[in-house]
């Protein structure tokens, strides 16, 4: 099953978080001369039209980054994300209006040095030839039209020793959640040293703390888990909040969690709710 389609999300509270803790985690990586290997195991098509017929739909956006453009003093990560998404957009008309934001790709190439090497995969029919074609001049970029999942089995380690896996997937289908867990344990046999970064909605609490639980069974040390509701978690219709789960996260992302989380949790809250909160928690410890 393949309907999902990450135009109609893009830019909304749940991106800024996920991308957020992906332009940290290349930033650390960065800091470092030896090069490094990203994979993203659902990739998208790689930097979205706000101004497209989908993105305008719900336009999630505007109670994602759009909130973000206004803000005074934000926290160092912030500044980053926001970094790269004025880069992608020569210029910003007075009512701050974006007209091209990030996806992780995006967000990942902005960090890229000639050395590094980003590894993409999408399966979607209509979306992976729009991936393909950004990245079509790219020598140190891959773009498979393949099942991230088994790339995780097939490309790890990778020769750089160093890097990160990003799983994203849209959890159309229940098995997700499982099928991301087993791959998360694949991987991190193959590759302990790996940074890997999963995102995942928040629907209930219960939910939410299931998928936790089952990262916690695995035994995987050093794993972090940063989420950030917009409304209580157990609120009906929709998606309430989402979550990064982290495993081998770099010394400074849980102190700058600890900045842009209250930050990102008092701008992007829903209007109608006053119940927006995040966490942060260590799942397993060192
Ligand atoms: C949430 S979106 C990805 C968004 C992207 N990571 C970003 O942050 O900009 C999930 C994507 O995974 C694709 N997809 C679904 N199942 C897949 C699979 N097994 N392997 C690769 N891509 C898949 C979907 O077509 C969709 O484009």
């Amino acid at each position: 099953m393949l309907s999902y389609r990450h135009i109609y999300h893009a830019g909304n509270h749940a991106d800024i978080l996920k991308h957020i803790v992906v332009s940290e985690i290349c930033h650390h990586l960065t800091q470092k001369d030896s090069p490094f290997f990203y994979l993203d195991t659902h990739a998208g098509i790689g930097q979205y039209a706000l101004d497209s017929e989908q993105a305008q739909k719900n336009k999630e956006f505007h109670s994602g980054i759009s909130q973000l453009l206004e803000l005074p003093n934000p926290p160092t990560a912030i500044v980053r994300l926001l970094d790269i998404v004025k880069t992608m957009n020569d210029s910003l008309d007075n009512k701050n209006n974006v007209q091209w934001y990030p996806g992780s790709p995006k967000v990942v190439d902005a960090y890229l040095r000639n050395k590094d090497k980003m590894y993409l995969c999408e399966l979607h029919p209509n979306d992976y030839p729009i991936l393909a074609d950004l990245f079509h001049r790219d020598r140190q970029v891959t773009v498979e039209k393949r099942n991230g999942f088994q790339a995780v089995k097939a490309l790890l380690p990778p020769p750089q020793k160093r890097g990160l896996i990003l799983m994203d997937p849209p959890y159309e289908v229940k098995q997700d959640y499982d099928t991301v867990v087993q791959t998360l344990v694949e991987g991190h046999r193959r590759f302990a040293q790996g940074i890997y970064a999963i995102w995942f909605p928040i629907l209930s609490r219960q939910q939410a703390d299931n998928l936790a639980n089952s990262v916690q069974q695995t035994r995987i040390c050093n794993v972090l888990l940063l989420e950030l509701s917009i409304r209580d978690d157990d609120a009906q219709g929709g998606m309430n909040g989402s979550g990064m789960i982290v495993v081998n996260p770099p010394w400074t992302l849980k102190q700058n969690a600890e900045e842009f989380l209250p930050v990102l949790t008092a701008h992007l809250a829903d209007k109608n709710s006053n119940e927006a909160h995040f966490q942060i928690r260590w799942i397993t410890p060192e």
